[in-house]
């Protein structure tokens, strides 16, 4: 695991942004695996002012997003592929056919969840896994459990991350409460990962994710398992592995 530290949440995008390009330059048909919430807003900033200037092609791309969640319409702006769209897809030279997001809206949770799996499978994997960090180590929404959840699956959210994320939405009680996500294993998959960090709120939990025990309590921490992870953290997330 490589972890580079920045000044802030600018240069953690910029830096992120740049792994992304070069992996987006050397394989132009990457299959790039991308994430949700404020951490990577930044990063999408910066690649969709790489796409304007030229200096990278969507054209050949295709994605998969981590998660969604469940019973929220695609047209909600709360709902991950509204924010996708909004956020990246609406701004690079992207096909929207070649992009993909968990159906929220399907109500058979095992249908959707085993076609998004056999979907990564069929498009020969993910080359590059864009992750966040939840404050209680959560990614995707793979929330702490006694054991690794492998495969894309439907989760109960935590009472953490429901408060977590209400600032996103009208009330608390308008926050979904299950979500579909890809698995740890399919997550751990991944040729290669990135994760980008900021802010002191997850100073604690980069330390105990990325130097503690490897435990399903904490699921960011099997990263430390895989062979090509590297984090993008900025000074005030990384503080608490300094002190
Ligand atoms: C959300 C998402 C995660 C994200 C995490 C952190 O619940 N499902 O994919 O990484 O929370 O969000 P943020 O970057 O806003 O702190």
């Amino acid at each position: 695991m490589k972890i580079i530290k920045t000044a802030d949440y600018n240069e953690m995008s910029r830096k992120a942004a740049n792994i992304i390009a070069a992996q987006m330059i050397l394989k132009p048909n990457s299959v790039l695996g991308l994430a949700t919430g404020s951490s990577p807003i930044g990063t999408y900033q910066e690649l969709v002012k790489k796409n304007v200037a030229g200096d990278i092609d969507f054209s050949d791309i295709t994605t998969v997003n981590l998660d969604e969640y469940r019973g929220l319409p695609r047209d909600n702006d709360q709902s991950y592929y509204y924010f996708m769209n909004d956020n990246l897809f609406n701004h690079v030279n992207i096909d929207k056919e070649r992009t993909h997001v968990p159906n929220g809206m399907v109500a058979d949770a095992d249908k959707e969840c085993g076609d998004y799996e056999a979907l990564i499978k069929e498009l020969g994997g993910v080359d590059l896994q864009l992750l966040g960090l939840g404050h209680n180590g959560h990614i995707g929404f793979n929330e702490p459990s006694e054991e690794f959840d492998k495969v894309t699956h439907c989760v109960d959210l935590q009472e953490s991350t429901i408060e977590a994320n209400k600032r996103f939405f009208a009330s608390i009680d308008d926050v979904p409460r299950q979500a579909y996500t890809m698995g740890i294993g399919t997550i751990m998959a991944a040729k290669k990962i990135l994760v980008v960090v900021s802010g002191a709120d997850k100073a604690e939990i980069v330390k105990k994710a990325f130097t503690g025990p490897v435990t399903p309590h904490v699921p960011a921490s099997i990263l430390q398992m895989h062979p090509d992870v590297t984090v993008v953290c900025d000074a005030a997330a990384y503080s608490k592995i300094e002190a």
